[in-house]
């Protein structure tokens, strides 16, 4: 491994690879967030977009199509789609979550209000249809909806999970598949699709989105009780707040003893939170090492993507792919 490559993080290194693709992503995206008749829709899509983002998901395309040997214009169309899926839902999900900050910025909805967050996410997953149907590929169309749909029931079942101390780990991967793992499995998969890759491969696509995505969430669910909201550009203890049933809780109420449990039920379930508690939390967490076993069971999925991955044939971006899973877990430190 030579010195710039121990310097440079593999998703910065996926980025170079797919400088030219990117660019042209960008523009889409620019030219598609428009809006002739509403001017709240480029205000807001404007913050957002131009706060970067780490565009995962569509270098996830982009990786995925040239991998597999694509030469034509698609693929730009489908990264940009599913950018614009990821942007939308980002929209909402502040909404829902009462989020106060994104990507280092206050939210849109504090900037604005909800009711444009919800519209302008309306009308971006609108944008998000218009440009998969014009690469023709009634396929591309089925995974990509599948996605969108998969997504909301992810963050329906969330908001029923929330506040319940029943809530078990298996609800819990059910959540994360559906609300974050189904996007980058869908971006992964419709980039061999759309080249044209056997199907051994395309499998082998989406198993490591669908790993590598699980694996993500599971370490932003981490980051939000041991994050640095600067590296982040996100609040730190939203989700303590929201009373959500993430891994590291699941994994500390398993082991609570009487007083611990009662603690969990008023803060989680009765919602009656106060000064302090955000760190008894995180000292109960430290109790049982929930935090450690949550960061395991997140490099077993990144065990699972590179796996997935290697099936593959050899190539310099199924490599950075490779390195990719392992990024996302060491951002924790
Ligand atoms: C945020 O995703 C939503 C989650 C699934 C945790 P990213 O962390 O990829 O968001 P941006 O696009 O880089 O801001
Ligand atoms: C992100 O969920 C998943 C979607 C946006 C659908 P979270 O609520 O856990 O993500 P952050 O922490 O707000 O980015
Ligand atoms: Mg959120
Ligand atoms: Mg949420």
């Amino acid at each position: 491994m030579g010195l710039d490559q121990v310097q440079t993080k593999p998703h910065e290194r996926l980025a170079e690879a797919l400088a030219g693709d990117m660019d042209a992503v960008n523009a889409t995206i620019r030219a598609r967030m428009a809006s002739e008749h509403a001017p709240r829709i480029p205000e807001v899509t404007a913050h957002l977009v131009e706060a970067g983002g780490k565009r995962l998901r569509p270098m996830l395309t982009l990786a995925a199509a040239r991998m597999c040997g694509y030469q034509g214009p698609f693929h730009v169309h489908l990264a940009a789609t599913v950018e614009f899926i990821h942007t939308a839902t980002l929209l909402h999900d502040d909404v829902v979550d009462e989020s106060g900050q994104r990507r280092g910025r206050p939210t849109a909805n504090l900037l604005w209000d909800n009711k444009s967050s919800v519209l302008v996410g309306d009308y971006l997953f609108s944008r998000s249809f218009q440009l998969m149907v014009e690469t023709g590929s009634l396929r591309v169309l089925d995974i990509l909806s599948n996605a969108s749909a998969t997504i909301a029931e992810g963050e329906v079942l969330q908001l029923t999970a929330a506040q319940d101390l029943a809530t078990d780990e298996g609800i819990y991967l059910q959540v994360v598949r559906g609300k974050t793992a189904a996007l980058f499995s869908a971006a992964t998969e419709v980039g061999g699709v759309i080249a044209g890759a056997d199907e051994a491969h395309v499998r082998a696509l989406y198993d490591f989105g669908d790993a590598l995505g699980i694996a993500f969430q599971i370490v932003d669910d981490l980051l939000d009780y041991g994050g640095d909201a600067t590296a982040t550009g996100k609040n730190v203890g939203d989700d303590f707040r929201e009373r959500k049933l993430t891994l590291p809780v699941i994994k500390a109420v398993a082991l609570a003893d009487a007083e611990e449990r009662a603690f969990w039920r008023r803060v989680i379930e009765k919602g009656d939170q106060r000064e302090g508690d955000l760190e008894q939390a995180l000292e109960l967490l430290a109790r049982h090492g929930a935090m450690e076993a949550t960061r395991a069971e997140a490099l077993g999925w990144v065990t699972k993507a590179k796996a997935a991955i290697s099936a593959l044939p050899s190539h310099d971006l199924r490599d950075m792919l490779h390195d990719l899973a392992d990024y996302v877990v060491a951002r924790i430190s």
